[in-house]
Parts: structure tokens; C-alpha cells; sequence
């Protein structure tokens, strides 16, 4: 079988052959991939970035935001059969921490977790891939159009579920639906970002959007279908938004800019909350007015926090929330994917990222 393989740090890809994993527990299911989307993680292991291969070998295959059929389960898998749909979660826990034995990989203490096609362990950028029923979570069929976006979705899942159980035991005077009503900003309009607005929308949040692509370009437009509004980010700079368009019960930032991350501070109004969720490559240190922010954060009873993967019942989360876009916007999540390549072709998604697309999967199916 054939696997998009990296040799981490290296500026180099290619596509290599893997023996057909085979279940070896009564645990494991078998899974014959349909689909695999491509996000900035990705491109930055082909560019020579973040990685870590398996140990004593130094080739990684890569891949985590996986959609796939089974092809096969273990005898002690009770509830899912070949041809059911699903996906595997990323994360695999250190088994040390208590997190992890808590199944909460996604929160471990000691660092030493490994993840699915970018630390440690092999990815799911090929035919097949064999892992334990655990870390399998279904998608109902009439969901195989989105079934890949499950994985960006948990992340989004996770950091907007964090805000909403931070803000309800804070803020006593509010209801568990703190967000109905409530002001919120995404900055960075890719995958998580438009996801974010899904599922802040779906909660009954306001959503505004920014941004520094054309207004009426894909990203936009998926937006307003949504009832977001867009905030363009070359005529609104990141420090003046409040004065322009008020400020903001929640901020997610999805944009991986650290000096945006820190001006939007600043949007962030009375007892608000902001989450952070880009993860920034080595840039320039930056220079911040310190004193003015940990004044505001203080008196302003501000949250900022950082949230990265997410656990099985994010997932689980995503799977839903897809099920609800789908009754709400008829088909608009699937259009987010604006791009589908054959594994031969996996250089285009991963080498040349045009701004006019949103998400780029590469097939699988045999
Ligand atoms: C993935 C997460 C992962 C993170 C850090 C993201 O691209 O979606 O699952 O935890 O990278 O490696």
C-alpha cells in the first residue's frame, strides 16, 4: 500500500510503500481510508518544520484529519462493523499522567503524548490504518461528505466548549447557553476559524469574521451563508476594531500571528473571554505594551487562554454539530472543501496554498 511519507526537518516528501497494516487485538479496528484533509500542520512538515518520526526510523508518514470505511474489526469490537463510517481521534496518550489514564490525552501533563501523523507515530495519509476501538468515533452515513472535517471541527469543539464552561461557572448571573446573544469575533478565516463561526452560530452567537482576503472571495462568502458578518482586516486594522464595530464578548483567534493574537486584546470587552489557537512557527520575538494589557486583563476580569486537540467527545461534538449544520445550511459545511486531489497529486494541496481555496482533502479511496 502506498503512504505519504516525510523525513521530518527535511525539506523533502515522497510517496512510499507500507506493508497492509493487519489487526493484531481484539480491540482494533481496520479502516480503509477515503479521505484526508491537509491543514497548515501538514505544510509545515513538508517545509521541514514541526515533526517527530516513530522511534529508530526517521521517515513519519503524515496526515491526522482522517475520514474512512471499516474494513475490518476485531472479535472483541461489539458495535462497529465493516462498513460503518467513522474516523480516528490524533492524540495517543503518555499513559503517565493523569489526564491521559483518564482518557484526556488532549490535556496530558508530562508532554510525552504522541500524535497520529505528526509526532511519533504514523499518520493516516494511505490506504489502510489499524488502531484501538477507543480512539475510533462513527459518522453516520448521510455525513460522508464531511466526514473529513470532523478533526478540524474537535479542535473548534474543544476551545469554544472550554469558553462556554469557563464563562457559566464565572459568571453565575448567566445561563448555561452564555452564548446566545453574545458577541463574538474569529480572526482568521481558514478551516477552524470558519468552523468556529459554525458552531458559535449554532449556539446562538453573533459571529463576526476577520480577515485580510478580498470581500465576496470563498472564505467570505461561506461566512455571510451562515449569517456572519465580515470584518476586513486591510480597511479595519486589529487595534481599531472595538472603536469600529464595538467590542466582543469572545474572541478565537485562528490565524497563528502573534502580533494579531496580541492586538486583539483589545476587542476583548468587560469579563470576556479569548481563546488562542494558531500555533505560531519561529518568528521574530515582538514587542507588546505589557503594562497597558495586564492593566485591561485585570480590570476588565478578562480570561485569555490557549486550547490545542481535543478529546473523543470533541469529536463527537463535531459529528453532531456537522448533522446539525447540515439541517440548518443544506449542504453549505461540505462547501468548505474546495478542493479534492488524487494521493499522486499530494504536492498541489500541500505546496501551493491558494487563498481563494478553504480546505483541501486528498483521496484515498482504492
Ligand atoms: C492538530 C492537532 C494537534 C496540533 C499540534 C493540529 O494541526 O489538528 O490535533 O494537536 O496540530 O500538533
Amino acid at each position: 500500500m502506498e503512504a505519504i511519507a516525510i523525513s521530518p526537518r527535511e525539506k523533502v516528501s515522497r510517496i512510499v510503500e507500507r506493508p497492509e497494516p493487519e489487526i493484531r487485538s481484539a480491540d482494533e479496528i481496520k479502516i480503509s481510508v477515503i479521505e484526508v484533509g491537509v491543514c497548515a500542520t501538514d505544510r509545515e512538515e513538508v517545509l521541514g518544520g514541526k515533526a517527530l518520526a516513530p522511534k529508530g526510523v526517521n521517515e513519519l508518514v503524515i496526515g491526522h484529519e482522517m475520514f474512512g470505511v471499516v474494513a475490518d474489526t476485531g472479535d472483541g469490537v461489539r458495535h462497529i462493523k465493516p462498513g460503518d463510517y467513522g474516523v480516528f481521534t490524533v492524540r495517543r496518550g503518555c499513559s503517565r499522567c493523569a489526564p491521559c489514564r483518564m482518557e484526556r490525552p488532549d490535556m496530558c501533563r508530562t508532554g510525552e503524548y504522541s500524535e497520529r501523523g505528526i509526532r511519533g507515530m504514523d499518520g493516516f495519509q494511505t490506504g489502510f490504518v489499524v488502531d484501538s476501538e477507543k480512539y475510533f468515533v462513527p459518522v453516520p452515513g448521510d455525513l460522508s461528505g464531511t466526514g473529513v472535517l470532523t478533526e478540524p471541527l474537535s479542535v473548534a469543539e474543544k476551545a469554544i466548549s472550554e469558553c462556554l464552561r469557563l464563562q457559566s461557572i464565572r459568571l453565575p448571573e448567566y445561563s448555561p447557553d452564555w452564548l446566545a446573544g453574545k458577541r463574538c469575533l474569529v480572526a482568521g478565516l481558514g478551516p477552524i476559524g470558519l468552523l468556529a463561526a459554525l458552531v458559535l452560530t449554532l449556539r446562538g452567537g453573533a459571529v463576526c469574521g476577520l480577515d485580510i482576503v478580498e470581500p465576496g472571495s470563498p472564505k467570505t462568502e461561506w461566512l455571510s451563508t451562515i449569517g456572519g458578518k465580515y470584518i476586513d482586516g486591510k480597511i479595519c486594522r486589529p487595534e481599531n476594531i472595538d472603536e469600529y464595530v464595538g467590542e466582543f464578548d469572545l474572541v478565537f483567534e485562528a490565524t497563528g500571528i502573534p502580533s494579531l493574537g496580541f492586538e486583539l486584546i483589545d476587542a476583548l470587552g468587560i469579563n470576556g473571554i479569548y481563546v488562542l489557537t494558531g500555533i505560531p512557527g519561529d518568528e521574530h520575538a515582538i514587542h507588546i505594551p505589557g503594562s497597558e494589557l495586564m492593566r485591561k486583563i485585570v480590570l476588565r476580569n478578562q480570561i485569555i487562554f490557549g486550547s490545542v486537540n481535543a478529546s473523543r467527545e470533541h469529536f463527537q461534538m463535531a459529528v453532531q454539530d456537522l448533522g446539525e449544520a447540515d439541517r440548518r445550511w443544506n449542504g453549505h459545511a461540505a462547501r468548505l472543501i474546495t478542493g479534492r486531489y488524487h494521493f499522486q497529486n499530494y504536492l498541489e494541496p500541500l505546496m501551493n496554498q491558494d487563498a481563494e481555496k478553504i480546505k483541501s482533502v486528498i483521496e484515498w479511496t482504492q
